[in-house]
């Protein structure tokens, strides 16, 4: 049967999910608070993971073993690393990577966790292609991009550290926790998707823009994760 975890880092990246769902049962576990029930006819269990690797990695693995979900999605927002990719815009992931993993000495490229057998961590086509048709009907005056999230436990806002992200992965958003949802989800063999919605473009501007637009771009994510459940 079909149960969808969704992860937020922050409160504002799930407070409208939350506030929509019809509330069946509660539970704390690892100072998190799960909520499960339903929003929008589908049985969802959603979740503020906290911000960073760690937080969400740990996240993921309690909606696999407590709460059993078929699917996982998670929204927010990000970092923009391409000039196109404007705020408000939405990225859904085609893959995500560890942007900060390094093990270039024993021979693996930049960003790959060794051992695992692969640089990256495919998202699922199926919410990936339904995340992007729901984007455009829900959100229309919005673009929406297909591409590469990477993830790593810093708030990026420092041009060359920006550029040298966008040489090194080719990715299209970067933010602090997708990659370690995608690969305890891949670990799981659980499909998942990435939705973020840009606040800031990850430069010398986005300690200004992150505040201003952090809200805004969060709800933008949060109205295509609930358009798109039903259809999952
Ligand atoms: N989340 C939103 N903007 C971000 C940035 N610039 N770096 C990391 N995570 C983010």
């Amino acid at each position: 049967m079909k149960k969808i975890g969704i992860i937020g880092a922050m409160e504002l990246e799930v407070e409208a999910l939350k506030a929509k769902m019809t509330i069946e049962n509660t539970v704390q576990k690892a100072s998190m608070e799960f909520l499960e029930g339903t929003l929008n006819q589908t049985e969802v269990v959603i979740v503020r993971s906290g911000i960073g690797k760690v937080n969400a990695a740990l996240c993921t693995q309690i909606l696999c073993d407590l709460f059993q979900v078929s699917h996982i999605i998670n929204t927010g927002v990000a970092g923009s690393l391409k000039a196109e990719i404007n705020i408000g815009d939405i990225v859904a992931s085609t893959d995500a990577l560890h942007h900060d993993v390094d093990a270039r000495v024993f021979g693996y490229p930049l960003g790959e966790v060794p051992q695992m057998g692969c640089l990256s961590f495919a998202a699922d086509d199926h919410l990936l292609n339904l995340a992007v048709s729901c984007c455009k009907e829900v959100n229309p005056d919005i673009s929406v991009y297909q591409g590469r999230i990477v993830s790593g436990d810093q708030f990026i806002s420092d041009k060359k550290v920006k550029e040298s992200l966008i040489e090194n992965f080719q990715a299209f958003c970067v933010e602090m926790e997708g990659a370690s949802i995608a690969h305890a989800a891949y670990l799981n063999h659980i499909p998942f998707v990435i939705i973020r919605a840009i606040s800031d473009k990850a430069d010398d501007s986005a300690e200004m823009d992150y505040p201003a637009f952090e809200k805004a771009a969060a709800a933008h994510s949060a109205a295509l994760v609930e358009h798109m459940l039903p259809l999952i």
